[in-house]
């Protein structure tokens, strides 16, 4: 009998098909996990589960006697209670490399989306108000070359961030980071700061650092308040590493100029957020690696973790390596 699987949203097509004819695989596109009947009885035998950001505590897991591995497909893993599944000698993988360069690429272009507030002045050229020749300052934006980058988690995806800021548009980067990286300050001239020390002086903030029990609620009233009234602040995080409702204060009182932000709080956004009625944010639904060809190569990676744990291999992409050591 061919091993359980739960598949959960997202897992590309083609992947989803090449898993159905090696492992009986049961997939969903929304799972309430505390209630949905059908899901808590196929978990009692599962042994595996690929998806996208599914919440996994203490109680799914005690519910989930014979899982191996769960793998994300995405590089986060904030959804995974780690410990509870070290406990248990589950293992968890996620999809990290692959997605660096796509994630790179919206950060920036929420960067100059928000500086030259190309949104906005799509809306006003598509709702028929371009009735004058010459648009005036109530429609100008700021410059992106050379100002000064702070990018806050200078993991893989802060490096190619750098790179494209450096390279492409002559900027000065800043970085904050728990450890010093010496290729970034070789290869873009970046200068470490202290977390405070680059609010200061950053004229664009890009916070992309993973979301732990450290970073949440890292960017907060004090933050805002030290960033530069004209700063434009960046999120490609996760939305609990900001305080949403200091960001909103901030953007309301003129603390800080705008905002391009790619994720929140609470996702789906509650179209009542007054992040939406405001004209100076750029808003996207957390699409930071949804690129068809991003989203296959992670499904691919994810299912590639998924089998060679259930085959009883090392997953080349462990979140912790403890749990292979131990089983
Ligand atoms: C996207 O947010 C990811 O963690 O892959």
């Amino acid at each position: 009998m061919n091993k359980k699987v739960i598949a959960y949203n997202r897992v590309e097509t083609p992947v989803l098909e090449d898993l159905k004819k090696k492992y009986d695989v049961h997939f969903f596109k929304n799972i309430d996990t505390k209630k949905d009947p059908e899901f808590l009885d196929h978990l009692k035998e599962t042994e595996g589960i690929i998806g996208l950001e599914l919440p996994v505590d203490q109680e799914l897991l005690d519910q989930a006697p014979n899982l191996k591995i769960i793998s994300n497909v995405s590089v986060g893993y904030n959804n995974l209670d780690i410990n509870e599944m070290k406990k248990r000698n589950i293992m968890a993988t996620n999809t990290p490399g692959i997605l660096t360069d796509t994630v790179a690429d919206i950060v920036f272009g929420l960067v100059i989306a928000t500086a030259r507030r190309i949104p906005e002045m799509d809306n006003y050229v598509k709702n028929g108000q371009w009735q004058s020749e010459a648009i005036g300052p109530e429609h100008f934006g700021t410059n992106v070359h050379h100002k000064t980058l702070g990018i806050v988690g200078m993991g893989r995806i802060g490096h190619a961030i750098a790179q494209r800021a450096h390279f492409g548009f002559d900027m000065n980067i800043l970085y904050h980071s728990r450890s010093r990286k010496p290729d970034a300050e070789e290869r873009f001239n970046a200068g470490y700061r202290d977390l405070d020390a680059l609010l200061q002086e950053s004229d664009f903030v890009c916070l992309i650092t993973p979301l732990t029990p450290q970073t949440e609620g890292l960017i907060g009233k004090r933050e805002f308040e030290l960033m530069k009234k004209s700063a434009i602040f960046i999120n490609g995080s996760r939305g609990k590493t900001v305080v949403e409702e200091d960001l909103i204060n901030a953007l309301q009182n003129g603390e800080i100029a705008a905002a391009g932000l790619d994720v929140f709080e609470k996702e789906p956004l509650d179209p009542d957020s007054p992040l939406l009625k405001m004209k100076n944010t750029v808003t996207t639904p957390h699409i930071g690696s949804s690129t068809h060809e991003t989203e296959l190569k992670m499904s691919e990676l994810a299912a590639h973790n998924l089998e060679e744990a259930l085959s009883g291999r090392k997953p080349p992409n462990l979140v912790d390596e403890i749990v292979w050591k131990e089983n």
